[in-house]
Formats: C-alpha cells, structure tokens, sequence
C-alpha cells in the first residue's frame, strides 16, 4: 500500500502511525478483489493505503475523535466512496451476514491494565497486553471469508504466546510475516489464515 502522496493528518489526541502501523501496512498485500477491515483505525494509514487498492473498505475505532480523523482523511483525499467508517467497539456494530478476506488491527499491546482516555485506549492492551487482540480474533475469524487472512500486531512485551494458542484455537494456521527490534521490545506481525 502506497500513501507518501496522500494529504494525511493526525487530529490530537489520535495515535499518530508509528514503526507498528507502518510494519503491518507493508506485510499486507491487497488486491482489488479484496473486501478490507481496519480495526482500529486511528488516524486510518491502513484505511486508506487499502482504499486505493481494495473492492471495499470498513473501518471501525472505539474513539469517535479516531473514526472522524480517519473520515477526514478519506475526505481529503476523495476516497470516501469505498468506505464505511464506523465508531465500534472492535467488530461489535458489523453486522453478521458481512464477510470480509482480509482483517486487520494494529492493537494496543503494553502490558498494562485500566485504559480510560483516548490515548490509553491506543496502547494499554491489558495486564498481559494480548487481551483485547484475543477478543478481536475470536469476534473476527465469524467475519472472515473462507480463505480469508486475518493480521494481527503484538509485542515481545506481551504474552504473544496466548495469543497464537486463540488463533489455532480457531482454527487459523499462523506465520510471523514481519518483525522489527524498536528499543527494547519485538514487534511481530502475525497473520492467521483460514483453513
Ligand atoms: C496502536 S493504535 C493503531 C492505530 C492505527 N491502526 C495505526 O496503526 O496507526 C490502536 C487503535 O485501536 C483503537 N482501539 C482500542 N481499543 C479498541 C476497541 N476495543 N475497538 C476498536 N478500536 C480500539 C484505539 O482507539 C487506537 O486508535
């Protein structure tokens, strides 16, 4: 996904793309064909690298101030008509019938608990920092087309290893698909792919 040239801007208070967003944007690789979910959306790096790509696009964050950044954004940029942004908690407002083939979240995965502003939200992933992407996974393989690929982001600081056993729980085959040294954790993307 390609966005140097859009006209990008991060509203305050909204997480501001880091070496996490951009490690997840460059190991998915969309085609025109796909039907993208952006959890989490942020500013929306991912949703609109996707929208120039993608068939469709649905993003979704739990800080509204996230979702209207992102929709400014896209707005900016003339790329709204392929998009549905949505204030959600996780994939809570999409409904059932709605299949997707490639998910993804960039979650917040410091090991630490009590999230209560919009900026915790964007880091604090609970007291082993996977919690919240296990609840992702688990509400996310219901929306994914058969085949379909579902990335997810963690951090040598978190239990990763509770992480892959919910995503084989699923039913979903794993591969590290990128990993960077930040400092003093690993950040690794995960990619779980549907039997
Ligand atoms: C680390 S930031 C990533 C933002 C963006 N995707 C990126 O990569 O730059 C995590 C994002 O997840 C959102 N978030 C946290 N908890 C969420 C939840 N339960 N449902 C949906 N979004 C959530 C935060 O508001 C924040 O925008």
């Amino acid at each position: 996904m390609r966005v140097e040239d859009l006209d990008f801007r991060v509203d305050s208070g909204v997480y501001a793309p880091a070496e996490d967003s951009f490690l997840l944007m460059d190991a998915i690789d969309l085609d025109r064909d796909d039907v993208f979910l952006d959890v989490g959306c942020g500013a929306g790096l991912l949703t609109l690298g996707a929208a120039r790509i993608a068939k469709r696009v649905v993003t979704t964050d739990i800080s509204l101030e996230a979702a209207r950044n992102t929709l400014r954004n896209l707005k900016r940029n003339g790329l709204t008509h392929l998009c549905s942004v949505m204030q959600s908690d996780l994939l809570d407002s999409i409904p059932s019938a709605v299949l997707f083939s490639v998910i993804a979240f960039n979650p917040p995965y410091l090991p630490c608990d009590g999230a209560t502003t919009d900026m915790d939200h964007a880091l604090l992933g609970g007291a082993k920092g996977t919690e919240l992407a296990e609840r992702f996974i688990q509400q996310a393989i219901r929306h994914l087309r058969k085949g379909g690929s579902v990335f997810v982001v963690s951090s040598s600081l978190a239990n990763i290893k509770d992480l892959k056993n919910v995503m084989v729980n699923c039913g979903l085959d794993i591969e590290t698909v990128a990993s960077l040294s930040v400092f003093f954790e690993k950040i690794q993307v995960l990619e779980g792919i549907q039997q």
